[in-house]
């Protein structure tokens, strides 16, 4: 069980001397000419696999942070230390490396095709839990990416940095994923959570309020995307979208334009599987819309059992939740002052969030610890979390 806050400090703290000490810069240099830049992890309360289907997510950044210090080089090279697997990384602008290089390289290519980014020595240190669908890999590249742009000397719009990451996640790393990730560790902002258009790129800022708390149980099942079934999830999609457009006649984008009546209508063009994973994100983006408006409310029972009903739909009808993450979510809401809970993440394996009822934090959290490696597994952990902001510079002296 971890307690309290872990601001980005400690992060921040490593990068900054792990720039000094094992890239070697002095300090009077890295002092004047060095940047720092930190990005959140995520959970989504609820909209799970909808963003690539051009639906609707509402997500929180937490206050677990990765930070990347940088410091512009004469050549154009990235050096790249990663403080938490002490490995150092060389990359040139044509590489493609493996591993946690692939992300820093594919964000310094995509952003290269806009500005004119140095070479630089970065160092990398991060309080994100990898593997634990907290989106460790979006707070990497979104930290990378405006560190790199300090580096520059040049700026982009938040908006613009979140879908520069994007491509680089899509086409540097492979994973098919949507803009969830990207916008949320860009976006979002302390206390708040993040309703967002994933066609129209619109998004909200709706207040959580200081009534309501947040707890992540990270089941230990490290899930990777590029490996997990998420590129077949992709791609039954889009299976479902073709034979449901040529069923219907209609000019179907996306499975957002999908609602239940016309999924219905058209239910037998559509194989079991299939129809489960349309019928998911139908119903999924009603509850995303059904979390806004109770959350707006301070309805906060409302929110919960809008999550809890999405962790059944992800479960049956889409099939990305494993046992140790319905034990967790199961665990939490069997748990006296907890609203709902659910699977956040692309699924496989990662974390299950809860949202509790604030003033009991310290006692749901206890009884959740006491019972996580029973319930979910050996390596199960619990943690609270804050809503925080998106990326952002920090002071680097
Ligand atoms: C991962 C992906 C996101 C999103 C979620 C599921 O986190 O990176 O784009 O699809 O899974 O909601």
């Amino acid at each position: 069980m971890t307690r309290g806050q872990s601001g980005a400090t400690e992060p921040v703290r490593r990068a900054k001397s792990s720039l000094q000490a094992v890239l070697a810069t002095k300090s009077s240099e890295t002092e004047r000419d060095s940047f720092v830049a930190v990005a959140p992890g995520r959970v989504n309360l609820v909209g799970g696999h909808t963003d690539y289907n051009d639906g609707l997510c509402l997500p929180t950044a937490v206050d677990r942070h990765v930070a990347v210090a940088a410091r512009p080089r004469d050549d154009d090279l990235l050096r790249v230390h990663a403080t938490d697997f002490d490995e150092t990384a060389t990359i040139g602008p044509d590489d493609a490396p493996d591993g946690w290089a692939a992300y820093v390289a594919a964000v310094a290519r995509v952003l290269r095709e806009q500005v004119a980014v140095p070479g630089a020595d970065l160092a990398i240190a991060s309080d994100v839990p990898t593997g634990a669908g907290l989106s460790s890999s979006a707070a990497l590249e979104l930290a990378t990416g405006r560190a790199l742009l300090a580096a520059a000397d040049a700026d982009l719009p938040t908006v613009d940095l979140a879908l520069a990451c994007w491509r680089a996640e899509r086409e540097g790393v492979g994973v098919e994923c949507g803009i969830l990730d990207q916008f949320a560790a860009g976006l979002c902002e302390p206390d708040s959570a993040l309703f967002l258009d994933c066609r129209t790129r619109e998004y909200e800022q709706v207040s959580l309020g200081g009534a309501v708390g947040i707890l992540v149980i990270d089941t230990g099942v490290s899930h990777e995307l590029a490996d997990s079934g998420y590129n077949d999830r992709v791609r039954e999609c889009r299976e479902a979208l073709s034979a449901l457009r040529e069923a219907s006649g209609r000019s179907l984008d996306a499975l957002r334009d999908v609602d239940r009546d016309l999924l219905e209508a058209h239910a037998d063009a559509l194989d079991a599987a299939h129809y489960r994973r349309a019928r998911h994100v139908a119903t999924e983006n009603e509850r995303v819309k059904r979390a806004r408006d109770a959350l707006s409310a301070g309805d906060f029972e409302r929110v919960g059992e809008a999550m809890v009903a999405g962790h059944e739909s992800l479960r049956d009808d889409y099939e990305v939740s494993c046992s140790e993450l319905d034990a967790a979510v199961e665990l939490a809401t069997g748990t006296d002052g907890v609203y709902g809970a659910r699977m956040t993440g692309g699924g496989f394996g990662g974390s299950a969030v809860a949202l509790v009822d604030g003033a009991e934090l310290g006692r749901v959290m206890d009884a959740i610890d006491a019972r996580a490696t029973e319930w979910v597994g050996a390596d199960a952990r619990v943690f609270a979390c804050r809503p925080s902001g998106g990326v952002r510079l920090v002071d680097a002296r």
